[in-house]
């Protein structure tokens, strides 16, 4: 049987949002959506949608997973040798989307991102479990692998040079970044599509301007 995709439809009721509920401070704000996504049960509440876009303006999106709010800036970690990795390098502006079906609510947040220092980085490293601190340096991420072969003969390789139970360094093309904010997006589904908007706009780099927008 073909689905009629045009026919899926879902009313969004549960919630609302207003410019008088939310907190002064975005941060705050957006804490308190990720407590409750966590407390729902949520898979993967914090995997957040990173868009980033090349030199020549060519944009480009993936899931990478929320590891911590430092400084008010949002901090993942990666390949700094990655397709992002190259984007970011020559264009720091990204985007980042959490959406949360259970809670009928999407986040959008816009800024600028930086690596994070080498002692985050190395701290972040270090708490990692051996397979994934292994999986750092096999995956030349991004990069053409002729076969799957080809990535376990890696495992095999960097396994026996640093043996689980000794200590397994950070490679120097792996580690954080952090998105700084200068815009956020609070959207919570209301029925017929109406659904309520807020944001927080950055004035001048010190005031957050709240205001609503249209659905
Ligand atoms: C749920 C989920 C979580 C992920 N978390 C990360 C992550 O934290 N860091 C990362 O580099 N890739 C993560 N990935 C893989 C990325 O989506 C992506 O495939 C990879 O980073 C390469 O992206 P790029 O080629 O655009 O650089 C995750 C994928 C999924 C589906």
């Amino acid at each position: 049987m073909k689905t009629n995709l045009a026919d899926i439809r879902k009313d969004y009721s549960s919630r609302t949002l207003d410019t008088k509920d939310v907190h002064a401070s975005p941060i705050e704000q957006f804490n308190l959506w990720l407590k409750q996504a966590l407390d729902s049960g949520a898979l993967e509440a914090t995997a957040m949608n990173l868009a980033t876009v090349s030199k020549e303006g060519k944009p480009a999106s993936r899931i990478v997973l929320l590891k911590g709010i430092e400084h008010a800036c949002f901090v993942f970690y990666t390949n700094y040798q990655s397709h992002k990795g190259d984007d970011i390098t020559q264009n720091s502006s990204g985007a980042l989307n959490f959406f949360w079906p259970e809670l009928e609510r999407q986040v959008r947040i816009e800024g600028t991102i930086a690596k994070v220092s080498t002692v985050d980085s190395d701290t972040y490293f270090e708490s990692r479990p051996y397979a994934s601190k292994i999986g750092a340096w096999v995956s030349e991420q991004s990069k053409e692998i002729a076969s799957r072969e080809e990535l376990e003969k890696r495992i095999e390789y960097y396994e026996k040079k640093y043996p689980e139970g000794t200590t397994v360094p950070r490679p120097a093309y792996w580690g954080g970044y952090a998105l700084k904010p200068n815009y956020f997006e609070f959207w919570q589904g209301r029925p017929s599509r109406l659904h309520d908007r807020i944001v927080y706009d950055l004035e001048e780099n010190i005031r957050w301007n709240i205001y609503r927008i249209c659905p």
